[in-house]
């Protein structure tokens, strides 16, 4: 049994085959440097660089799992949320293909290909968790009661988290993305009495853009060496300041929600501080971390084959041939329900 997965919903092409048995066959993430000369992603780069891509990196890994097209059992592709142009290509490809093969389809929720994402390397993830699910473009916080079943506590009122590393990345002077540069940066560098600051916000709500003004008033203050020099210190105190963030958010979502598991998951669960806090509080707690395996943080496409998988396998969810892919697309939440948890 073979899925196919499929992501492009950014600046990644991803394709994998992944198998509910013995686990991920192969996977090919081509991540897209043309963006780094502008500073950000350009959607029509973007999605341009898909298609030059994506059939040659089907064929890879249909010939790495050492399988033929027609051994493929589901085709799993991103729908949404994500850049509509790159978006198109990976869906209407994996749409396309699943047609010709004769084979069942299905979108996929970009957001709920990283919160299952743990569930690649380990088998005993089941709700009910809480998920923090913290990227480029998203910084939200839910309780996952049951599979497929969300009901969302938090979210950011302005810039998602790592959006944030990006740009306070740009401001000292990195390359784009900055998070994995400031990670690097602030390894075992003491900010001292260097401070930003952790808003309030409404309960489990998150802010970056004060954060980052905060750090943008610092370095504008300073003469270009003096930047130089304190540049891995400021990395360090606004990594603090965003890792606090998100901790303290998670601390009082779990203290009304006390679920024996969290999942934390998107490309800014790689920063070493961030897993250093989740594995001491979880740890003092007895909280059990999930946190997917490196390689599976950033964007890929066997978390969206698993992803798929378990629509299809769990609820014998397909989607037709004729659904459009969608740029924005929030998880089917419930209503937010404050009352008592866990059930009785
Ligand atoms: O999940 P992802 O690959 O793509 C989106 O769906 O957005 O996340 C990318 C984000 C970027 O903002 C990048 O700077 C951030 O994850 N990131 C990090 C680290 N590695 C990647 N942020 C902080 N620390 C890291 N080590
Ligand atoms: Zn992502």
């Amino acid at each position: 049994m073979h899925v196919l997965g499929i992501e492009t919903s950014c600046d990644e092409t991803s394709v994998a085959v992944w198998s509910p048995e013995t686990g991920l066959r192969s996977m090919r993430v081509l991540s897209q440097m043309t963006h780094r000369a502008y500073g950000g992603v350009v959607p029509e780069i973007a999605a341009r660089e898909h298609v030059n891509v994506i059939e040659l990196m089907t064929r890879e890994v249909l010939e790495e799992a050492d399988i033929t097209p027609g051994e493929i059992a589901l085709v799993a592709a991103t729908r949404g949320p994500g850049l509509i142009g790159a978006l198109l290509v990976g869906h209407t490809f994996g749409k396309s293909l699943a047609g010709l093969l004769g084979k069942p389809f299905i979108g996929v929720h970009h957001l709920e290909g990283h919160l299952y994402s743990p569930l690649l390397t380990r088998s005993d993830l089941a709700p009910p968790f809480l998920g923090l699910l913290v990227s480029g473009g998203h910084t939200e916080l839910l309780l996952v009661r049951d599979w497929f079943t969300y009901t969302l506590l938090g979210h950011t009122l302005d810039d998602a988290v790592g959006e944030a590393f990006d740009k306070v990345a740009k401001l000292l002077g990195l390359p784009y993305p900055g998070g994995p540069e400031i990670d690097r940066i602030s390894r075992g560098v003491d900010p001292g009495d260097l401070r930003f600051p952790v808003p309030r916000t409404p309960p489990f709500h998150f802010s970056f853009s004060g954060l980052k003004t905060a750090v943008r008033y610092h370095v504008e203050r300073l003469t270009p060496e003096a930047l130089e020099a304190a540049r891995p210190r400021i990395a360090a105190a606004f990594q603090e300041a965003a890792v606090e963030q998100l901790m303290d958010r998670l601390r009082a979502a779990h203290r009304d929600y006390p679920t024996p598991r969290v999942v934390v998951a998107g490309g800014v669960a790689l920063n070493t501080r961030l897993r250093e806090k989740l594995a001491r509080w979880g740890e003092e707690n007895g909280v059990e971390i999930f946190l997917p395996e490196p390689r599976f943080c950033a964007d890929n496409a066997a978390m969206i084959a698993l992803a798929g998988w378990l629509r299809f396998s769990r609820r014998g969810e397909t989607s037709l041939l004729s659904e459009t892919a969608r740029p924005s697309w929030p998880l089917p939440y419930e209503e937010v329900n404050h009352g008592a948890f866990p059930a009785a």
